[in-house]
């Protein structure tokens, strides 16, 4: 057994990322930080009138209505990847966000919460004495989290202003309600239903605070490539022909082309899925076009994104029930099918059926392919596979074995995908003549200033609120519109720019796939600055420099720094961030008083190696020991 350094549960040995929360499993070395600051959502349940009728009643009795209650709640909160901090008598504390941070944390309390009251409306069904009622609030905000806690014994996890709050909002919340704060409201409300509440006061806070009910989600899973995109698309000369060029191939040619856009987050490989679908659809030919979504958290999810695109094609929806899901199955797969009922059993489990015997794994494959194959036998398919990186190793093992074995079909596989799923399968694609990579890069500066200025549409942006943008952004078009996007609603009267909590949880999500020894080399980068040297980060900590280099470049892979090719100091390898936004994000993370430690190392550094010309680093210098006398 090894015990997962981030959540502290156990996984089988071998693994090599934990099972619970994804963080990385290889031989850790004790946590460098303890604490760090994040922003993370605090979800607060309690049972009504729980106490009141629990007086009346034998403790025993009240222990056996209140164990299946909680057992549920910690069902519905781990679903979305929420971390458990405490059960007190029959309230429930949970953090999402902490230890580990996704990029939709936000979304993921109140997704739980709305789960909750299923789960407590299913409970009562079930058994109705339990007359179960209960309360949930939520709320989002900055923390300190204990990285090394663990909840399961007792030691907290999260401290700080949000928590209290979280607990204030679960009593303001109405019966069998989720109230949410304004935080968490503003960051979610494209995706659930919300009506205002009234607002209430708090203790200690002069302002009342505002309060909205989460009523439904809005859509269950968002598509993104057949999303519609109102901005012009810029760039991409070189990329777009060659995506164009693998469909045509594959519909000329009549074979199988397996195409892979890979990059960072936020970069564009939707979007350039969405051009190819403009591109296919202004065609006067019919060409069919299905989509599937990898998803980083639920049950069952193993082959969720093929089961998607069978599931369109049968027209099966999700409030289907298992019986009218099987009707429409059959009724898809076309009655000359020879080994007709062979095929249906094995499609069964994609579309939530259960089959009558359970098949191998190969037998599976071979049943998908032929289906798959059929329906590409009648014209050209495009079947794209959204954010592979969150695939379970099943779904990638099928995606290549449907590219190798294929053929005679004009079937396009269309995968996109974050760099970090190099990082589980190095060699994925590698090795078959019909698989390509698409790889892209930040756009340029004059791209990004095209994006920027199609965006805002009313005003024209100051010369340095532009700049600005460009240097934040670093060639992200996500970035940039976030930007403009939250520009345009403070106003463009401000001369300044501030992070959106969207980029910032994008990141945050980002860093902590990261080992806690990689990303703790992160946060000394970010103490240095944009631009930072290995021999500065070997100093502040303690680290072996053959090891740092093997850091650096696994860091450089990931797209998260870059070394550069010349050094403004002599005899030091330099690095860069490859955003400064990662940059400013790390260095968030780090308790005040580690960053004036780090501050004080740093400036260390810099004046030994600066010697005779201390005076030209004299700024810099001044910078690191003010931090460091400011922050101790
Ligand atoms: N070349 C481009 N021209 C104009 N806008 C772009 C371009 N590329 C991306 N965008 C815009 O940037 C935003 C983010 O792009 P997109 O959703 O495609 O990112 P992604 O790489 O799929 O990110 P993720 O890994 O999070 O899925 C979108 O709103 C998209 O319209
Ligand atoms: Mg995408």
């Amino acid at each position: 057994m090894i015990t997962c350094p981030s959540c502290g549960k156990e996984n089988h040995d071998g693994f090599a990322f934990c099972g619970y929360c994804r963080a990385p499993l290889a031989e850790q070395p004790p946590l460098p930080a303890l604490e760090e600051r994040k922003i993370v959502s605090v979800l607060f349940c309690d049972l009504v009138g729980f106490t009141a009728a629990s007086e009346r009643q034998d403790p025993e009795d009240v222990r056996a209505r209140i164990r299946p209650y909680h057992a549920r709640l910690r069902q519905e909160i781990e679903r979305y990847g929420g971390t458990v901090e405490k059960f007190v008598g029959d309230a429930v504390m949970a953090a999402f966000g902490a230890p580990v941070a996704h990029e939709d944390d936000v979304e993921r309390a109140v997704r739980a919460g709305l789960g909750i009251l299923e789960a407590i409306a299913e409970l009562n069904e079930a058994d109705p004495d339990l007359e179960l009622q209960v309360r949930v609030g939520i709320n989002t905000g900055e923390a300190v989290v204990a990285l090394g806690a663990r909840p399961e014994q007792g030691e907290g996890l999260v401290i700080g202003d949000v928590v209290n709050t979280a607990a204030r909002i679960q009593s303001a919340a109405p019966v069998n309600g989720v109230a949410v704060g304004e935080q968490t409201y503003r960051t979610t409300s494209h995706v659930f239903e919300y009506e205002p509440l009234a607002p209430v006061s708090v203790k200690g806070k002069a302002e009342p605070l505002s309060l909205w009910q989460a009523k439904a989600v809005r859509d269950r899973f968002g598509s993104d490539s057949t999303r519609e995109y109102k901005t012009p698309f810029v760039g991409r000369e070189l990329e777009k022909p060659l995506l164009i060029g693998s469909f045509e191939r594959a519909a000329q040619q009549r074979s199988v082309q397996l195409v892979t856009v890979v990059g960072e987050p936020g970069v564009g490989k939707s979007r350039m899925v969405a051009e190819l679908f403009a591109y296919i659809d202004a065609k006067p030919e019919l060409i069919r076009w299905r989509q599937g979504r990898c998803l980083p958290y639920g049950e069952g999810i193993t082959f969720w994104a093929l089961g998607e695109i069978v599931k369109a094609e049968a027209g099966i929806l999700e409030s289907d029930s298992a019986e009218v899901a099987a009707a429409k199955l059959d009724a898809a797969v076309s009655p000359g099918e020879s080994e007709r009922q062979w095929l249906l059993q094995r499609l069964a489990p994609l579309v939530g059926v259960e089959a009558a015997s359970p098949a191998e794994r190969q037998e599976l494959f071979t049943a998908w392919r032929r289906y798959l194959e059929g329906l590409a036998a009648a014209g050209p398919r495009v079947l794209v596979f959204e954010d592979l990186h969150w695939a379970d190793e099943a779904l990638l093992a099928f995606l290549e074995y449907l590219a190798e074995w294929s053929q005679g079909v004009p079937l396009l596989v269309l995968c996109t995908a974050r760099p970090e799923l190099y990082e589980r399968r190095a060699g994925w694609g590698a090795g078959q003549r019909n698989a390509h990579t698409i790889n892209l890069s930040p756009l340029s500066d004059q791209e990004t200033a095209e994006l920027v200025s199609s965006l805002v549409t009313a005003t024209v942006l100051t010369p340095q609120l532009e700049r600005a943008i460009l240097e934040q952004a670093g060639g992200n078009p996500l970035y940039a519109e976030e930007f403009v996007r939250l520009l345009a609603d403070r106003g463009l009267g401000s001369d300044q720019i501030v992070l959106p909590d969207t980029v910032q949880a994008l990141i945050a999500a980002r860093l902590d796939t990261l080992s806690p020894d990689r990303k703790s080399l992160l946060q000394d980068a970010a103490v240095l600055g944009k631009v930072f040297w290995a021999g500065a980060l070997a100093e502040i900590g303690g680290r072996d420099a053959g090891e740092l280099e093997l850091a650096l470049h696994e860091l450089a892979r990931k797209e998260l720094v870059r070394s550069a090719r010349t050094s403004s100091m002599e005899g030091e390898s330099e690095y860069s961030f490859w955003h400064a936004l990662v940059r400013d994000v790390a260095y968030g993370q780090i308790p005040r008083a580690e960053r004036a430690r780090r501050h004080r190392s740093a400036a260390i550094w810099l004046e030994r190696k600066a010697g005779e010309r201390v005076e030209d680093l004299a700024e810099v210098l001044a910078h690191h020991y003010l931090q460091a006398l400011e922050l101790a």
